[in-house]
């Protein structure tokens, strides 16, 4: 069954999954280039030019399209979990892992890219608006499979999430 990479933003989510992608010789999807892909706009631009809401409507309709994969490993969108019903949808379809790793480690991955993404980019408090939309998110990330939490070494990740995996 397809492997979906959920959590915030800087989380790593794409890293690990196309690490662990290699490691399993399975096929990768990242939903935010996916979505670039098909849109022909950047998610930057998708959001400035087209709002929020036809964003998430975007994202619903990806995530729904993976079913026709059964084989993908998917990094998933800081937010996909979170609109038009995403993490029932995967936790029905899919083996889910919540990535979480320590604020501090959020802050300083995001204060380097901020320029790419369009929910941090404006956000006068930095690292309040981070926590606090991390703490709204956090009872749907929750409802996992499987929850990586901390600074775990990569390859002690990676172990852990295959073993899950394993029936
Ligand atoms: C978002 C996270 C981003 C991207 C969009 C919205 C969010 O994905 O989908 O900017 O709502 O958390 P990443 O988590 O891959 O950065």
């Amino acid at each position: 069954m397809n492997v979906y990479l959920i959590g915030f933003m800087g989380a790593g989510k794409s890293y690990l999954g196309k690490k662990l992608a290699q490691e399993l010789g399975r096929p990768f999807a990242d939903m935010d280039t996916w979505i670039e892909k098909t849109a022909g706009q950047t998610i930057k631009e998708i959001f400035e030019q087209q709002g929020e809401d036809t964003f998430r409507k975007l994202e619903a309709d990806h995530l729904r399209k993976s079913k026709k994969h059964k084989q993908l490993i998917v990094a998933t969108g800081g937010g996909t979990p979170c609109f038009h019903g995403g993490m029932d949808w995967m936790l029905q379809n899919g083996h889910v892992v919540f990535i979480d790793p320590p604020l501090d480690t959020l802050f300083s991955r995001l204060e380097k890219e901020r320029g790419h993404r369009p929910l941090v980019s404006g956000e006068l408090d930095f690292r309040r608006s981070i926590a606090e939309r991390l703490a709204e998110r956090r009872s749907i990330y929750e409802k996992a499979h499987l929850i990586m939490r901390g600074d775990n070494d990569e390859q002690e990740v990676l172990r852990l999430i295959k073993k899950s995996l394993q029936p």
